[in-house]
């Protein structure tokens, strides 16, 4: 399926500010934001220059504000881009956004070779550039400065299935079977899908680490979320939603969890000249 920059646009320009909320709809959903915020302590150094692409209305961009981080903004949505900003001003961290750039990760010719020393690509940019992900990870390894660290999380096809079983098997039993082939989301996989909009490619961890390895070596990956999916009803209380986090974090490291979250998290670093 060939990617189709001005379908993911439109989608996140009607989107606004949805993204921004989803990260507190449920339990689940706060687990996952805070298991991204853990990858990003854990593999950030405070006051690196940091590429965000992808970032969105930026509940990620605030939260590289607070570690002290020079921030470039990217995304393929003006409207994103506006919200971005708009958030950063109200919020009062607008001073740590070296720039906010409307443009597509795939090909970011305004930024110079080398100059960060993270690239941040959080809810799945890598899953919306679909065949054009080689060149969107060939444009980050040349952004990354030596030994600079790419963090990002894909949609996940195991997970996803495992999260809406249900919906999936209500489908066409050929988009199934398309969709199972591919780990496409688009037009031509999913008819029923056009009218959402919502385009993308579901990653295995096998296929996410061989893609990451071309120029990249792997240091971390998780699922997010595996243990809490489909448990939001019991973790409203503050001790279930702690022990489950906690959980979460411990079990979604284990090789044999990483296919069972709804996305999966990687961190990769450059080595050396590609
Ligand atoms: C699901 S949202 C994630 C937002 C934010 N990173 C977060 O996790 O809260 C995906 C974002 O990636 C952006 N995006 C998708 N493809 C892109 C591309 N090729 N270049 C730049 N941004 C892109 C979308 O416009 C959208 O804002």
């Amino acid at each position: 399926m060939t990617y189709d920059a001005d379908a993911v646009a439109r989608y996140f320009d009607a989107f606004g500010l949805g993204e921004y909320e989803r990260h507190d709809a449920s339990p689940e959903q706060r687990i996952k934001f805070e298991m991204h915020v853990r990858c990003l302590r854990e593999f950030v150094q405070p006051g690196s220059r940091v590429l965000e692409v992808g970032a969105g209305p930026g509940r990620f961009t605030e939260i590289l504000a607070e570690m002290d981080c020079g921030v470039t903004v990217v995304d393929l949505s003006a409207e994103q881009v506006r919200l971005n900003e708009e958030r950063a001003r109200e919020l009062g961290y607008a001073q740590s956004i070296e720039r906010w750039l409307h443009a597509d990760f795939c090909d970011l010719p305004a930024l110079a070779d080398g100059r960060f020393d993270a690239v941040v690509a959080f809810g799945g940019p890598f899953s919306y550039v679909l065949d054009r992900r080689d060149a969107a990870l060939e444009e980050c390894v040349r952004l990354l400065a030596p030994s600079g660290v790419l963090l990002l999380s894909v949609m996940s096809k195991w997970g996803s299935t495992h999260a809406f079983l249900g919906a999936i098997q209500s489908l066409p039993a050929d988009e199934i079977r398309a969709m199972d082939a591919t780990g496409d989301v688009t037009p031509a996989t999913s008819p029923s899908s056009v009218d959402g909009g919502h385009f993308f490619h579901m990653f295995t961890a096998d296929e996410l680490r061989r893609f990451l390895e071309d120029g990249l070596r792997v240091e971390f990956m998780a699922a997010s979320n595996a243990v809490s999916t489909g448990w939001s009803d019991y973790l409203d209380g503050e001790e279930s939603f702690a022990q489950a986090l906690a959980w979460e974090d411990e079990a979604t490291r284990a090789p044999g969890a990483l296919d069972m979250g709804t996305h999966i998290l990687a961190v990769a670093r450059k080595e050396g000249v590609r």
